[in-house]
């Protein structure tokens, strides 16, 4: 896929939107290469998304995200998996703007409910009594930082052969705004 204007592609999103899935997918689709900023950052520190929350808490797992996203900004051909929480802290969204098309996938907080089983894997769901208003919570919280995407696809009801040609067709169709 060469008719992009920037040379990657970041999918943002909510957990269980498919960011992962549909990342690979796009990244086979094109020849261009995968990268997890959760898969990352737990080859650098060496053990489990789950296990740094719990040992070292959430801000240094959010330090190590930042930094992750600052290594990949001179790399081209990369389609981004990007942790749920990434765009909540504005100079990521920075980082990924200097070279990335930013595409959000969302999905129904119940659908959501259904893709993150089970939650005890999730370490911003785990201890929540109700983990569907957690999701919604969460969502409400989100919705700024999540509103920094260039392109938005609802993933709900779409398949993931679906979803990939829908990115694609939005991707290529995308151009940057021109400054006023
Ligand atoms: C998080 C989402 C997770 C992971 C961590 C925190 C979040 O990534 O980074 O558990 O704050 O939403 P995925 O969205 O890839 O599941």
């Amino acid at each position: 896929m060469q008719q992009v204007t920037l040379p990657n592609v970041a999918l943002i999103g909510f957990m269980g939107t498919g960011k992962s899935l549909l990342g690979r997918m796009l990244a086979q689709r094109w020849g261009w290469r995968f990268v997890d900023t959760d898969s990352l950052i737990e080859e650098q520190v060496g053990c489990s998304v789950a296990q740094i929350f719990e040992r070292f808490g959430e801000e240094y797992f959010r330090r190590q995200e930042t930094e992750v996203l600052r290594s990949l900004e001179h790399q081209r051909h990369l389609v981004i998996a990007t942790g749920g929480g990434v765009p909540t802290r504005p100079e990521n969204v920075r980082s990924l703007r200097r070279h990335a098309v930013i595409v959000l996938l969302t999905a129904e907080p119940e659908v959501i409910l259904q893709r993150v089983q089970p939650v005890e894997t999730r370490p911003k769901l785990s201890t929540a009594p109700d983990p569907l208003a957690e999701i919604r919570r969460l969502l409400r919280e989100r919705e700024t930082a999540y509103a920094c995407a260039d392109i938005r696809i609802d993933t709900s009801t779409l398949s993931p052969s679906e979803a990939v040609l829908r990115i694609e067709e939005l991707v290529k169709a995308w151009k940057p705004t021109p400054p006023p």
